[in-house]
């Protein structure tokens, strides 16, 4: 299959998966008592969504690789695009049925492959409207999945080459821990713009996207390299914010240059309008 087609399939397989996920989180809400590659707590959640999206993923052809913030190591499905994936992002706001999503970064490359081997990334919002929005081709679109007969669902086109406009909103996550010289920052963004932030990345993303202005998740105490998974956070959405004529930055450069040595390797996080993201990195935090 050419690229674009494979691109096209990944799509379409991973927004057919939504009603299953949206319904299959109700009775998964619980903590497995497990931890993922990066430490953190499993809720039951995340190791079914895992489970769902790499059945569906690897078996697409023309997909070569693929790995997830749940598995430790990458799995080898064939020839073709390597796709790292975020089953379930933000899933610490199911329990109080907050915003969630799903990030999908599809590289040409062998993982792990830095930002500039992406060809396209994508993430669904489980909100009031769920939604697909697409970094591809140099463009940014958002469609609404709406579901039709048995496994079928239709991708509505709601918003065509969607930019990064204005300087509306800020948000910043890991407050609780933030280096002194990010809380000074974080004071002047807080009188200057209006404060937007509710706990997940795709959540807080998307605002960014459609108000305008700058979200971002910095190194802090004990997280020298931030929160923030590269190849499955980071560069999937630097590249849908540049894609949207914005900047991204891990303090000092574009996410999408950094090198990625680590399939689980972490980095400080900003995007949006190039201005904010350029008083950030000048205060080379
Ligand atoms: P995930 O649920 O995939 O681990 O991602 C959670 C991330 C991100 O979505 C969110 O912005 C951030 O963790 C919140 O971190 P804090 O709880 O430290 O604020
Ligand atoms: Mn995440
Ligand atoms: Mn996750």
């Amino acid at each position: 299959m050419e690229k674009e087609d494979v691109v096209d399939e990944l799509i379409q397989k991973v927004a057919e998966a939504v009603p299953h996920i949206s319904s299959g989180l109700m009775h998964r809400r619980e903590y497995v008592g497990e931890e993922n590659p990066s430490d953190e707590k499993m809720m039951e959640a995340d190791v079914w969504a895992n489970e769902f999206f790499k059945e569906k993923i690897t078996s697409i052809e023309g997909v070569g690789q693929f790995a997830s913030e749940e598995e430790h190591e990458v799995t080898d499905c064939g020839e073709g695009l390597s796709v790292a994936i975020d089953p379930l992002d933000g899933s610490s706001n199911i329990p109080t049925n907050n915003l969630v999503g799903t990030i999908v970064g599809i590289y040409d490359g062998v993982l792990p492959c830095s930002g500039e081997d992406l060809v396209a990334a994508f993430y669904i919002l489980y909100g009031p409207l769920t939604t697909v929005t697409v970094a591809r081709n140099g463009q940014v679109d958002e469609y609404v999945v709406e579901e039709s007969s048995g496994d079928e669902v239709n991708l509505y086109l709601a918003s065509e080459d969607v930019e990064i406009e204005g300087k509306k909103t800020y948000g910043f996550g890991g407050n609780k821990s933030w280096f002194e010289s990010f809380e000074e920052l974080e004071e002047e963004f807080s009188d200057e713009f209006k404060l937007r932030y509710g706990g997940s990345l795709v959540g807080d993303f998307n605002q960014m996207l459609h108000h305008g202005g700058v979200f971002g998740y910095p190194a802090k105490e004990g997280y020298d390299n931030g929160k923030y998974r590269i190849l499955f956070e980071g560069n999937p959405m630097a590249f849908i914010a540049e894609t949207a004529g914005s900047a991204s930055s891990n303090g000092d450069r574009s996410v999408l240059d950094v090198q990625v040595d680590d399939i689980h390797q972490r980095t400080p996080f900003f995007a949006g309008h190039p201005d904010m993201v350029e008083r950030i990195e000048e205060r080379a935090l």
